[in-house]
């Protein structure tokens, strides 16, 4: 069984739901998910033996500009994940600009193979984080 671990920066709770929600998405698909857990404080083991890390944040900025991943300081704290696949998410508002392709940037950095970002809308949590395990697994199926 492929194991995937999902770190979380989140302010307000909502991209913890979503990851939850992924979680539960992957688990459905045959994956395991040892661990949904802060990027602040990862849970190391899991991550040691994770096959594909999923990384999540929420979109900062002023509403349809100048957005960023939110607490990227945390995310570019986050371990070296050199060998691994992995792929972001965020959620957002109103607009979440490039912030996939942003935080797509950190997950490279830590040495990842990177598999695509893709944003989800605050409100639509439950239909995007399906349709996100499911470009997920495509993707992960032509690596
Ligand atoms: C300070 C601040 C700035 C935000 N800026 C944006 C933004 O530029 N674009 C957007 O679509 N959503 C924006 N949002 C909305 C959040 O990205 C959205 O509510 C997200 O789901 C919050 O995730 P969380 O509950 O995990 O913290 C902003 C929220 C806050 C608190």
């Amino acid at each position: 069984m492929s194991n995937a671990i999902v770190l979380i920066e989140s302010l307000t709770g909502n991209t913890w739901k979503a990851g939850e929600k992924i979680a539960a998405n992957l688990r459905q698909s045959g994956w395991g998910v040892s661990s949904v857990c802060s990027v602040r404080k990862p849970d190391l083991h899991a991550l040691e033996t994770a096959d594909l890390v999923l990384l999540g944040s929420w979109t900062d900025g002023i509403f349809v500009a100048a957005q960023r991943p939110g607490g990227a300081g945390h995310l570019w704290g986050m371990p070296s994940i050199a060998g691994k696949k992995a792929a972001a998410f965020c959620t957002y508002a109103l607009n979440p600009g490039n912030v996939p392709a942003k935080m797509s940037g950190v997950l490279e950095s830590k040495g990842a193979t990177v598999l695509g970002g893709l944003a989800l809308h605050r409100k639509k949590l439950d239909q995007h984080a399906e349709e996100y395990v499911s470009r997920l697994l495509g993707n992960l199926a032509t690596a």
